[in-house]
């Protein structure tokens, strides 16, 4: 029986044999760009420089294919400079640093004869005994492993730290127990926490138990017995194998064992396609009551639209390493107890910024019930433990640091509390009213004495210094969030997806957009965007306004695939929305469904949400409308075009003439020389709100005699609500009309945020909360401006 599973891999050397292109004792390769090919030019072996440093690895690569995805390496830890050389010799394969120092060597356990590429991606070295091969990087691998590829009991993979860091990472594929498990690590060290994977393939009689990994070479991934007996994953599928993609299964530095294929004659510079993946779900897979789970400490885990997890870090939080989404977060603030001793209030120092449905489930230390929403944050204000409190209604979970095991969870009802300090300048940078902190640091420098001038001139030197330095860090092209996250195409590629630009899906403020579709197994549609000139000064920063976009991800964003920067050229990628804009849904007959306009509105404020708050740099969209809220599969709302105002206005858009925002929708301090803020994104909220309600454009002109008084939506809703005609809003809507407790106070809630006045106007928050009906509207107040003589203005 065991031998049925042995049988082909003895005999696959021998068929190679003859294709082979032989590497004799003596030969050598050094960084100066030579590779050793397999035969058919698919694999190459030999030094890989990593990104723009002046560090090489020595690697196997997908040769052939663009992306030229390296497969294994032999120093990821110790990556080595120019000038550093690869030998094999007449007894080893060795690999020298500069100076002639032994780095790495294969040590085979017999003298060499020769050694090869080979077309599977194994590099092999044989000796006198032509049946088997002396030293094989098959049997030494690092985080992939390819079709033909056997993994015996006792093999291990290791994840890279990074995508573009090729050190031992913080997981680990251990195949030593005839089931294959998936650990964290305790980083730096070797210490293996518990699995959060494991195959269940382990029997204490070894006859029954897991023996050997199988990729075979129609790409089926599995496990045999030492019975014959062949355990699949579970949830895996099997391949249907036509020999038209290259396969690799990788463990990534995320710790998701997935399998990718690629199309082998694509012309474009298409990705890796994962076909399939352990664990499903990543953010909930580890749950060890030490070590930080998927993440590092003091972030959280959420799965991406591509199902890929990611991290990041909660408000007043950044990451230690920005390069490494992986390695924990820190707080801005100074932190815990003996701190603050003397200084006063902590209600003065702290304050309780509200993030919800991320939690960390394993770090409360106190549990306080009954318990109100005020109790509880007070509670872990004037508690120097606590840095973070659950509140589910009823109960308090106070957490303290360092927090592991953070997840989003997309249901759940519980808020987070996070405390948070005071004097700490919001992170990141306001949109368009970056300008914002200024008013308040002048009119401090005008009012206070000269000693305190003359420090807050040195903070306000700092942060400007420490603002620029970022900037400068950010805009490199070659910052590695930017390559890791988004695809860069090329002009000619994308012509070819777009068919020439055919298929024209509509025009927007930023260019027109068109369909195309990607050259992949899946054939995935997508929506191409041409972007109209750029702004002179904003070429520059075209890159690295791209790569803050490509951070957001939420699942009411349109997400962003690629870009193409490329001589005048400049396009972005986003995925295609199968139903079009709202403009579509809601302004047809018939009306759409009342629970489907109320989704789609949550949607629309959750997306906001995240763009103001939640993601790394608020975003402030400056255009919201129907048109460009669009719909997908299953009719949720995806807000596109944001992040493009910063990109595409210049410093001067604030006067009237180059408003941005559209017709209708626009808030009023457009028209006036303030900042603009979040705001203006809290005003249009409000008019689309009525829009969603009512199903009509915030403006229609043609309307039938005596019927003028309807054409502003805004007037009119007001009118009718005051006059407690709220059902002429959704005349003959029978079911909205009977959700009368909600459809009242969702029209409140659009008149708050369509106040005269920013400051009056709810923050997202607060609007998702009063519609989600967490939170209590205040009672209304006018959203118009009186004139002296207290009669309503009307523009
Ligand atoms: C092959 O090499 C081994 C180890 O050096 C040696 O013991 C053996 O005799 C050799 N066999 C042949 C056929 O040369
Ligand atoms: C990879 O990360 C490690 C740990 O942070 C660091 O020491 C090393 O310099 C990094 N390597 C490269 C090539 O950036
Ligand atoms: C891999 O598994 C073997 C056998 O279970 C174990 O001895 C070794 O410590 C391993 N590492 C693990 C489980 O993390
Ligand atoms: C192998 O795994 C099984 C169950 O997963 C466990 O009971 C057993 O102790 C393990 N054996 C070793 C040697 O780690
Ligand atoms: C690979 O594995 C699949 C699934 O077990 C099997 O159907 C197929 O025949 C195997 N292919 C080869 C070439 O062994
Ligand atoms: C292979 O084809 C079958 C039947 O068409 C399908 O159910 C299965 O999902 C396919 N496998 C994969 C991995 O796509
Ligand atoms: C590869 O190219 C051939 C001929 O050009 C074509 O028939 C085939 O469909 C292509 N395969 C894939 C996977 O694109
Ligand atoms: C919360 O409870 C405290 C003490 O019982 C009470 O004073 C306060 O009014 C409550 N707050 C709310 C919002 O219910």
């Amino acid at each position: 029986m065991a031998s049925f599973a042995i049988l082909p891999f003895l005999i696959l050397p021998l068929q190679l044999d003859l294709s082979m292109a032989i590497v004799t004792p003596s030969s050598s390769l050094t960084t100066n760009g030579n590779t050793w090919l397999s035969p058919s030019g698919d694999f190459a072996f030999g030094f890989r420089q990593l990104g723009n440093s002046n560090l090489f690895l020595l690697a196997i690569w997908f040769d052939i294919i663009p992306a030229r995805t390296i497969v294994w390496h032999s120093n990821g830890n110790n990556p080595l400079p120019r000038g550093s050389k690869v030998e094999l010799t007449s007894s080893n394969l060795v690999l020298t640093n500069p100076k002639g120092l032994i780095i790495w060597q294969a040590n085979p356990a017999t003298p060499v004869i020769s050694a090869a590429m080979l077309d599977t991606g194994n590099f092999v070295l044989k000796g006198n005994d032509s049946s088997t091969y002396i030293w094989e990087t098959f049997k030494n691998p690092t985080d992939t492993i390819l079709p033909t590829q056997t993994l015996d009991l006792g093999s291990k993979l290791f994840s890279r730290l990074t995508e573009t860091n090729y050190s031992k990472g913080r997981f680990e594929l251990n195949f030593s127990n005839g089931s294959l498990e998936l650990n964290p690590i305790a980083w730096p060290s070797e210490f293996q926490y518990d699995h959060y994977y494991s195959s269940n393939t382990y029997n204490a009689d070894p006859y029954e138990s897991g023996y050997r990994l199988v990729f075979n070479e129609s790409a089926n991934v599995y496990i045999v017995k030492l019975n014959g007996e062949i355990a699949q994953f579970p949830d895996w599928n099997r391949i249907n194998y036509t020999g038209d993609n290259y396969y690799r299964a990788t463990l990534g530095f995320d710790g998701v064992f997935t399998q990718y294929s690629l199309p082998k004659n694509s012309t474009t510079n298409q990705g890796w396609w994962p076909v399939q993946s352990i664990p499903l779900d990543m953010c909930t897979a580890i749950f060890n009551d030490i070590g930080s789970g998927p993440c590092g400490f003091n972030s959280y885990c959420s799965i991406q639209e591509n199902r890929k997890p990611t991290c990041d870090c909660p408000p007043g939080y950044v990451f230690l390493d920005p390069n490494n989404r992986l390695g924990g977060c820190k707080p801005t603030f100074p932190q815990g107890c003996g701190l603050d001793d003397g200084r006063g209030d902590p209600e003065e120092l702290y304050e309780i910024r509200q993030f919800d449905n991320v939690n960390w489930p394993l770090n409360d230390y106190e549990r306080l019930s009954p318990y109100n929403q005020t109790q509880c944050e007070k509670s872990c204000l004037y508690d120097c433990s606590c840095a973070v409190a659950i509140f589910d209604g009823r109960q308090c979970w106070k957490k303290r640091l360092p927090l592991s095991n953070g997840r989003y969870m997309r249901t759940g009802f519980s808020k987070t509390l996070f405390k948070v300090r005071k004097e700490v300048p919001p992170s990141g940078y306001c949109n368009v009213g970056s300008d914002k902190e200024k008013p308040v640091l002048l009119g401090a420098l005008l009012g206070s004495s000269a000693f305190l001038n003359v420090i807050l001139l040195v903070v306000t030197f700092l942060i400007l210094f420490r603002r620029r330095e970022r900037k400068v860090k950010k805009a490199g092209p070659d910052s590695s969030i930017y390559f890791s996250t988004l695809r860069s195409f090329t002009y000619k590629e994308l012509e070819e997806a777009t068919d020439g630009f055919m298929e024209e899906l509509g025009r927007g403020s930023f260019g027109i957009v068109y369909k195309g579709f990607m050259r992949s197994s899946s054939g995935n549609a997508i929506a191409v965007k041409k972007l109209d000139k750029l702004a002179q000064e904003r070429e520059r920063e075209f890159r690295t306004e791209v790569s803050a976009i490509g951070e957001t991800h939420h699942k009411n964003l349109v997400r962003l695939l690629g870009y193409c920067d490329e001589g005048s050229h400049r396009l972005l990628i986003y995925e295609f929305m199968s139903n079009g804009t709202l403009a579509n849904f809601l302004f047809t007959l018939p009306r759409p469904d009342w629970h489907q306009r109320v989704k789609i509105a949550l949607g629309v404020a959750r997306g906001l949400l995240y763009l103001h708050g939640e993601c790394e740099f608020p975003i402030i969209h400056c255009d919201i409308k129907p048109q460009n809220i669009l719909l997908d599969d299953s009719f949720s709302a995806r807000i596109s075009d944001f992040g493009l105002a910063k990109l595409l206005l210049s410093n001067q858009t604030r006067t009237r003439t180059m408003i941005r925002g559209t017709r209708g929708y626009v808030a009023p301090e457009w028209f006036k020389n303030v900042p603009v803020t979040a705001k203006v994104d809290v005003y249009s909220f409000g008019v689309l709100l009525l829009e969603i309600i009512c199903c009509r454009r915030s403006v229609v002109m043609d309307l039938e005699e005596g019927e003028e008084e309807r054409a502003i939506l805004t007037d009119w809703a007001y009118d009718c609500y005051i006059g407690g005609r709220i059902y002429h809003l959704v005349d003959n809507d029978k079911v909205a009309m009977d959700d009368k407790e909600r459809l009242k106070k969702w029209v409140e809630v659009s008149m708050w945020c369509i106040q005269e006045e920013p400051s009056k106007r709810p923050t997202m928050k607060m609007v998702l909360e009063m519609l989600e009906g967490f939170l209590d509207v205040p009672p209304l107040q006018s959203p118009f401006p009186l004139s002296s003589s207290g009669e309503l203005i009307r523009i």
